[in-house]
């Protein structure tokens, strides 16, 4: 165990707040305050786990991936244990050196290239995609807009064949199984099992289409760059961390501007600066609320003592909004300094989201094509969230727009 010298190591303080409570899932902050405030790390009683909502914590146990593995899972169950086992992501919950190696595989796979292919495709969908949004002048801005778009792009890049229905109900399933035994994740790992089977084959070798991601994944298997099955394994990773995650970002930023007309007139003038809109948006309103690590040993956190083989929840949506750390948290402002690389929406460490120049390549061709061709844009009702374990993401956005 690690002591800080001049600080006393203390037991966590506890807190009786269950965050995967309906309503705290679809109004997370006052939760957020109440963990930040209850100390640097906390005990959840509900649920018998550590937390960390201040940027600080969050940003250490994400960095540090010898005191805080991921091989229990990223979720609240430890997946190592019976009963509560399911397939792990064989590059999020693994941990090095497997991990370093998959990671490295990965990374060739997606290189600046064929980033740069995939982008250009994106530009071209954008444009047909507002060509009839700007046509329809009011829609919703998750089923019509950036749901729309992101299940156009990004299963095409990745190469799987994602019908809306089916993509919906298996991300519900995914993002709900992360959390506790609830009724929200019983009732999605019912509505999913029809489904499964048609998930899995969907990311099997014969089902991929060629020149795609997936393609280069089985591609680097055959030349032994991956352990043989772990392709596979990689594309439903991708499918899973890379599609409900940018339809919420997306949407949220979309929100946010639809909010705040000045910020929209910003990106109206200047549609680059769409990059920092969508940063500020995830900050803001975190897709990912939080991601679990398991503690490796025994060990000390800012003076408080963790048990070893514990989970520890680092609440990313929380950190996000820690005034010790941010100007103005809750407020939307695209032009605050240094957004990319300082907050965690994307986590951060060996971690950190592998797919992020791809999401930001969607949010990119999307955003800044809304604001070339729309003047103005405005919230038409009142918008909705989707209540979901392990997700922030909106029901429903209904917008105006006024063209240019
Ligand atoms: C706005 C969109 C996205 C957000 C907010 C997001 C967020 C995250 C976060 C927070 C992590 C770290 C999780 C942890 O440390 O426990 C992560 C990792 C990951 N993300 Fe994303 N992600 C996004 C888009 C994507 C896309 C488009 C893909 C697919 C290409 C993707 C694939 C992955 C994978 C495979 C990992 C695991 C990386 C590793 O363990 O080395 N994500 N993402």
């Amino acid at each position: 165990m690690t002591a800080v010298a001049d600080t006393p190591v203390r037991d966590a303080p506890v807190l009786d707040i269950d965050p995967y409570a309906i309503e705290v899932l679809r109004d997370p902050y006052a939760f957020h305050h109440a963990l930040r405030e209850a100390g640097p790390v906390v005990l959840i009683k509900p649920h018998g786990v550590y937390a960390v909502g201040r940027h600080a914590e969050a940003k250490e146990v994400l960095a540090d991936h010898t005191r805080f593995i991921t091989s229990g899972g990223i979720g609240i169950q430890d997946i190592r244990k019976p009963g509560d086992f399911r397939i792990p992501s064989r590059l999020l919950e693994v941990d090095p050196p497997e991990h370093t190696q998959v990671r490295a595989a990965v990374t060739r796979v997606l290189s600046p290239l064929v980033i740069r292919r995939f982008k250009e495709s994106f530009v071209d969908k954008a444009a047909k995609l507002v060509d009839e949004l700007i046509e329809r002048r009011e829609f919703d801005g998750v089923e019509h807009c950036v749901e729309a778009f992101v299940l156009q792009a990004f299963p095409a890049a990745v190469g799987v064949r994602l019908p809306r229905k089916e993509t919906l109900i298996i991300g519900e399933m995914r993002f709900n199984q992360s959390g506790p035994k609830n009724a929200l994740y019983h009732a999605a790992m019912e509505k999913a099992q029809p489904y499964l089977e048609w998930f899995e084959k969907t990311v099997q070798r014969d089902a991929v289409l060629p020149g795609s991601i997936a393609e280069l994944l089985f591609q680097a298997e055959d030349k032994g760059e991956l352990a043989a099955g772990v392709a596979s394994n990689i594309v439903r990773s991708f499918v899973g961390g890379g599609t409900d995650s940018t339809i919420s970002g997306m949407g949220f930023a979309l929100h946010q501007l639809a909010r705040h007309p000045e910020q929209w007139a910003k990106v109206h003038a200047d549609p680059a600066k769409v990059k920092a809109a969508f940063e500020e948006g995830i900050r803001h309103e975190s897709p990912f609320q939080v991601t679990y690590r398991t503690t490796a040993a025994a060990t000390e956190l800012s003076g408080v003592r963790l048990d070893a083989d514990m989970k520890i929840g680092v609440f990313m949506g929380a950190a996000n909004r820690d005034p010790r750390h941010w100007e103005r948290p809750d407020a939307f402002d695209i032009d605050r300094p240094q957004l990319a690389g300082n907050h965690l929406a994307m986590g951060t460490g060996a971690h950190a989201c592998i797919g992020q120049m791809i999401a930001r390549g969607e949010s990119e061709a999307l955003l800044s094509e809304l604001a070339r061709r729309v003047k103005s844009i405005e919230l038409a009702g009142v918008p909705t969230y989707r209540p979901i374990n392990q997700m922030r993401m909106l029901n429903k956005l209904p917008l105006r727009v006024q063209p240019k």
